[in-house]
């Protein structure tokens, strides 16, 4: 697989706090990483640094499709075509479905006027096609405070995919979702995977990453404590090497996905 995103050697302080060490991190282009941890891990920390929010600590090395990317910005970030979906802060509650996807990135007709008959017929077909939405009591007018947590994450990601992101990270997309949200969510990443599009899924709950992931990094006070790729672990085996991440801050086995 081609290289999309590869970090060396990336620390970040905040004052007298050292929130990364040292961290190696890739993403090949199509693949999942799942992004581990524990609460204060470094997770959210690393992300920033991806999406130019955080300057990283002098040494470290960010490349971008074989690219030396030097000060990342977040203008930058987002040119490069990396997208954040945040659960909470993803859509415009207030507004349409077809409005949401369209937000800030409107379509116009060719006298410069906003076209919204094809917004809302674009957000139709990406509805039907991607979202899966076959029911005809939900259109591109319905209003987005009524859809489930799982489908708002839907609408993101379709938005983020349908505006050709190169990289969408999913910070806890799961979290306060139910068994069925989840699942719906899940399948979402799918279709980043399936358009041949890059993800980076964080989340606390091994369960809901390992189902989607090729590959699963675990962060732990800082340290990448390990990584492999989902074929080199079951489930049970991972479970197991977590605990002894709890315990000890590393996995005793080394299953570097090359
Ligand atoms: N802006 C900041 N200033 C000072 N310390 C920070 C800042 N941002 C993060 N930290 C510290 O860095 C460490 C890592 O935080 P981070 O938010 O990256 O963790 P996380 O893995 O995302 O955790 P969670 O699962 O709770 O979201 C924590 O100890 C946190 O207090
Ligand atoms: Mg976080």
């Amino acid at each position: 697989m081609e290289q999309l995103l590869k970090m060396e050697n990336v620390s970040k302080s905040f004052g007298e706090v050292k929130s990364l060490f040292d961290v190696d991190f890739e993403v090949k282009r199509g693949e999942v990483v799942g992004l581990l941890g524990d609460n204060g891990a470094g997770k959210s920390t690393l992300i920033k640094i991806i999406t130019g929010y955080h300057r990283p600590d002098p040494g470290g090395r960010i490349y971008w499709k074989g690219e030396k990317v030097d000060h990342l910005s977040v203008e930058k970030s987002r040119k490069l075509g990396v997208e954040t979906v945040y659960q909470e802060r993803a859509l415009a509650d207030q507004q349409t479905i077809w409005r949401n996807i369209f937000m800030g990135r409107e379509l116009t007709n060719r006298f410069g006027l906003l076209d919204i008959n094809k917004m809302k017929a674009e957000t139709q077909n990406l509805m039907n096609q991607m979202m899966g939405f076959t029911s005809t009591a939900v259109t591109a007018e319905n209003v987005v405070r009524t859809m489930s947590g799982g489908e708002r994450q839907g609408i993101a990601i379709t938005r983020a995919l349908y505006f050709q992101a190169e990289l969408i990270i999913l910070d806890e997309p799961t979290m306060g979702l139910s068994l069925s949200e989840t699942k719906k969510v899940l399948e979402f990443v799918g279709n980043i995977k399936k358009a041949n599009k890059s993800c980076i899924f964080i989340d606390h709950n091994i369960f809901h990453v390992y189902p989607v992931a090729d590959r699963i990094v675990v962060l732990d006070r800082g340290h990448v404590a390990g990584e492999f790729k989902k074929g080199d672990l079951s489930l049970d085996e991972l479970v197991d090497q977590l605990y002894k991440v709890a315990q000890t801050g590393s996995l005793d086995n080394n299953n570097h996905a090359e």
